[in-house]
């Protein structure tokens, strides 16, 4: 279990000791973010290998609760395939894509992505919301 505090600037993820393999996985894709200079993953702030403990910059709201709608939420589907591409095409795929998992920043409408705990560089189908099937049929239709 991870458990989540969030302050205005800040946050704060601490994973208990057995879900260690989880936090390894997170702390990756924040230092890979960092290392790159990715816009679309939170500024790693700190962490601690000792306390299972990582922290980043708040960056926003999730798109769910952004949103006020199904069909707003669709509006974003353009902006979250340009991260998804640019994630993917770093050989990496989150496997856990969801609007709770995708951050708006309200002010500048930039999209980041969080919840690395399945992330890997094969493609494993947890999309419950289809958003990866709404990328790719999108993918199809542009290339008609
Ligand atoms: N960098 C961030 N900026 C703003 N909110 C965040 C950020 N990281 C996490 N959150 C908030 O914390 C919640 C839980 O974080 P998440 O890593 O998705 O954990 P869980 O595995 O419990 O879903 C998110 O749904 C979001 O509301
Ligand atoms: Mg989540």
């Amino acid at each position: 279990m991870k458990s989540v505090k969030i302050s205005k600037t800040h946050v704060t993820t601490k994973y208990e000791a057995e879900d260690f393999e989880v936090f390894k996985n997170e702390l990756f894709f924040y230092l890979l973010g960092k290392q790159k200079r990715l816009s679309f993953i939170p500024k790693l702030v700190s962490y601690d290998c000792s306390k299972l403990v990582i922290c980043v910059e708040n960056v926003g709201t999730t798109l769910e609760e952004y949103c006020n709608s199904g069909e707003e939420l669709k509006t974003f589907l353009p902006k979250i395939k340009k991260i998804y591409d640019r994630f993917t095409k770093l050989g990496y795929y989150h496997n856990d894509l969801r609007y709770k998992n995708i951050i708006i920043n309200p002010d500048t409408k930039c999209l980041y992505l969080i919840d690395f705990e399945f992330t890997s560089q094969e493609y494993k189908d947890l999309d419950d919301e289809n958003i990866v099937k709404n990328l790719k049929k999108k993918k199809r239709t542009k290339s008609k």
